[in-house]
């Protein structure tokens, strides 16, 4: 353990991390005693650390130095806090600048103590408080009565723990009071550690001393976009990253894949994507391709785009341990591995067996592993996959490699163990997958889906919610799963839709996609060995609700790349829990059986049992032919008094996507009146951030049976000539649809109803 401290102390002393830089920053505006950053850095501190993170003496700490960072934002330093250990953050986007004093009034501060050598910051609940976020989570949305540990996971069916770790992390609870006024808490840290959320709010870490970030807002809504304002914000993905995608571990030989393809269009199934897993690649090696199942790439992914299909493909981080294998030649050869302890090459197991692991710390690494994506994007392949990112270790402590690896860091960060590290390995390594998919095809927009995650990592990818299983539990808990994903930074994500794992049963499958064709990540994913889970494999009824399923989420797209936008820049979730109807209906704030998407559309699965619904208006609306009323399966769908929604065309994929005329579902409020926003650029690439978008509004007026309609270009370049639009006026007794019209100032006469 000595010889350990000493080398990283070594590694540290020559790293010239920017911590010591941001920590000066702080400390000249006062924040901290500057003795830490004199009086030697933590690893000289002998004793400092163990194999289990802290060591510090029990008993209460004082907070060293506290002050506002931004409106209605605290930020609290315990006595003992060094940055070395923490700084750079990798949940904020920058080091966060006093700008004054703690408000006198303000609620929340921490206490920070040292219990059993841990460090822990706790924070009391008030009386009526409903609490959220954490991050990626089984149970229930509410999270009151909690303990979670924050150590990413490969949680296979969610049975290990409990399923009271996964695969992500996110050191963040979010708390509703029972005025709707709402609070969010950041522990700044990355080490393993619990958050407890039951007599009070408990971070309790296994590294050194963490500092602690409050926001105090009026309405949940602000605190989740203060969230995003610190920790950033997801940029607007492609547009076909919005289409469903079909899944399977996996699609193999090229004729099946084409097959599948071939399929969803034959049945007139809307499909955006088709999904390769790691039986594409010669043995596991990451970025290689089997020559017998797929001969020839390039082919696979030209045939996919023809069909007006994209592709995405799986990397993982493990590197199969094989001289002569170029990936594990050059990562070699460029000391890119974790470290053992001793300082050796770590190897552990994964699916090619004994493999090495990228060290994402190192700036040379990250540049490396960027590298690799040159020839294998080159192929054709639109979006990348990167899984098993927690990392997963077969046989590996906990399933994971050992916390007292050495990461060797550079640049800004510091060399530090693994315990460390490990609950961002997976952010750093899409990170790296980014960059380097960014450089191959610089005109398009990035997608990657990533299994490990932490809170911030929505700047670099999307996520889901890992290995579920076909249970009914399972496609119930999909919701709460999600919306605190969402009300922890992460806008886009969702559940492998049917269930990985076990064999899916027809009724179970149909519904599932007819509620989950409304989640924002949209992918159904079966374990191998598993029955076949493509829309078509549960018999013909249940081929008919997934169709009518996919067409009313083919037919939102204009609203629902509308609310991707809108995450976009605010940081707003694109699916929302219902309490954001009204933070003040204590009805609302467990409810977990339906959800919003965006403000005006509220979502109920037809298996939900006596759910606690908004006041105000909200009615039911047919998207694409059904009556969600009458049919088994398909999710009551219910618009806000108010709102205005903008219907696309019935496509088979995005490719197809215009918004040459759109159909406005209006429902007015009491006073008859309606408005509704409509975004829409090239759906892919940057011509956006130059300007090449629209922006509009469209507002509506009912008199009788006349409704006039004002659409208004609020922002960007883009114009449409001559759009033709239909009304569908939402009424107390059902719908009336108009004929088409076109104009910036429409008046529409409808039959009486
Ligand atoms: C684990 C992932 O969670 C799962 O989705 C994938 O199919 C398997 N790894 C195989 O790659």
């Amino acid at each position: 353990m000595k010889t350990r401290i000493l080398i990283l102390s070594l590694l540290s002393i020559i790293s010239c991390g920017t911590g010591i830089t941001t920590g000066q920053e702080i400390a000249s505006s006062g924040a901290h005693n500057s003795d830490f950053l004199t009086s030697g850095n933590f690893y000289q501190k002998s004793g400092a650390i163990t194999s289990s993170g802290y060591n510090g003496t029990d008993g209460i700490a004082f907070i060293q130095q506290d002050g506002l960072i931004g409106r209605d934002i605290c930020i609290f330093y315990p006595a003992d806090y060094d940055p070395k250990p923490h700084e750079p953050s990798f949940a904020l986007l920058n080091e966060p600048v006093l700008t004054g004093k703690v408000p006198s009034d303000w609620a929340l501060r921490p206490n920070f103590y040292v219990k059993n050598g841990k460090a822990i910051a706790t924070l009391p609940i008030e009386e009526g408080t409903a609490l959220y976020g954490t991050g990626e989570n089984t149970g229930p949305l509410l999270r009151n009565g909690k303990k979670i540990m924050l150590w990413n996971t490969d949680n296979y069916k969610y049975l290990v723990d409990s399923g009271n770790r996964l695969y992500q992390s996110h050191p963040w609870v979010f708390g509703v009071r029972s005025d709707g006024t709402a609070f969010g808490i950041i522990g700044d840290n990355t080490w393993r550690q619990e958050i407890e959320l039951t007599d009070s709010i408990r971070f309790i870490s296994d590294g050194p001393a963490f500092r602690v970030i409050v926001i105090q807002k009026n309405s949940p809504q602000e605190v989740v976009m203060e969230l995003a304002n610190l920790t950033g914000k997801m940029e607007l993905p492609p547009l076909w990253a919005l289409g469903f995608q079909q899944s399977r571990y996996s699609y193999v030989p090229d004729t099946r894949i084409l097959g599948i393809a071939d399929t969803m269009r034959m049945k007139k199934l809307p499909c955006d994507v088709i999904w390769m897993d790691i039986d594409y690649m010669e043995k596991f090696k990451v970025f290689t391709f089997d020559k017998k199942m797929i001969p020839d790439p390039k082919a696979v992914n030209q045939g996919l785009h023809s069909r007006g299909f994209k592709s995405v493909w799986m990397i993982d981080p493990g590197v199969k341990v094989e001289k002569g294998y170029s990936v594990y030649d050059s990562g070699s050869q460029g000391d890119h591995w974790v470290l053992t302890a001793e300082l050796k090459e770590f190897n552990g197991k994964v699916w090619p067996g004994p493999c090495a692991f990228p060290d994402f710390t190192r700036p040379e690494t990250q540049s490396w592993w960027s590298g690799l994506y040159r020839d294998f994007m080159a192929t054709g392949i639109d979006g990348v996959w990167n899984d098993m990112n927690e990392p997963s270790v077969f046989d590996g402590p906990g399933g994971t490699m050992p916390a007292d690896n050495v990461h060797r860091g550079g640049g800004v960060l510091q060399p530090d163990i693994h315990l460390r590290y490990h609950n961002i390995y997976g952010m750093l390594m899409v990170k790296a997958s980014r960059e380097g998919i960014m450089k191959v095809n610089p005109d398009k927009r990035p997608f990657i889906l990533s299994r490990s995650g932490y809170l911030g990592s929505s700047r670099y990818a999307a996520t889901w919610t890992g290995d579920n299983c076909g249970l009914v539990e399972h496609m119930k808990m999909s919701i709460p799963m999600s919306l605190n994903l969402g009300l922890s930074g992460q806008p886009f994500n969702g559940p492998d839709m049917g269930g990985f794992a076990l064999g899916t049963s027809s009724e179970l499958y149909g519904q599932w996609i007819a509620f989950g064709t409304f989640f924002p990540f949209m992918r159904a994913h079966a374990e191998k060995g598993t029955n076949n889970k493509e829309p078509w494999a549960f018999g013909l009824e249940i081929e008919e609700v997934s169709r009518t399923a996919l067409n009313r989420r083919y037919r939102l797209m204009p609203y629902l790349y509308t609310l991707f936008y809108e995450a976009s820049k605010t940081g707003l979730p694109v699916m929302r829990p219902l309490f954001f109807a009204d933070p003040t209906d204590s009805a609302l704030k467990k409810e977990d059986q339906l959800f919003l998407l965006g403000n005006d559309l509220l979502i109920i699965p037809k298996w939900a049992v006596n759910p606690a619904l908004p006041k105000g208006i909200w009615r039911t609306v047919s998207i694409a032919g059904e009556n969600s009323l009458t049919d088994k399966y398909q999710a009551d769908v219910r618009i806000k008094g108010g709102a205005i929604i903008p219907l696309g065309k019935l496509i088979q994929s995005t490719s197809e996507y215009s918004t040459d005329s759109l159909t406005l579902l209006i429902c007015p409020d009491q006073q008859g009146k309606a408005v509704g926003q409509l975004y829409e650029d090239a759906g892919d690439g940057y011509g956006y951030q130059q300007g090449e978008y629209l922006l509009s509004s469209f507002s509506a007026e009912q008199q009788g049976t006349v409704v006039k309609v004002r659409i208004k270009s609020l922002e960007g370049s883009l114009r449409h000539a001559d759009r033709k639009y239909k009304i569908i006026l939402v009424h107390k007794n059902g719908a009336v649809e108009s004929d088409w019209a076109s104009g910036k100032n429409m008046k529409f006469n409808l039959p009486a109803n």
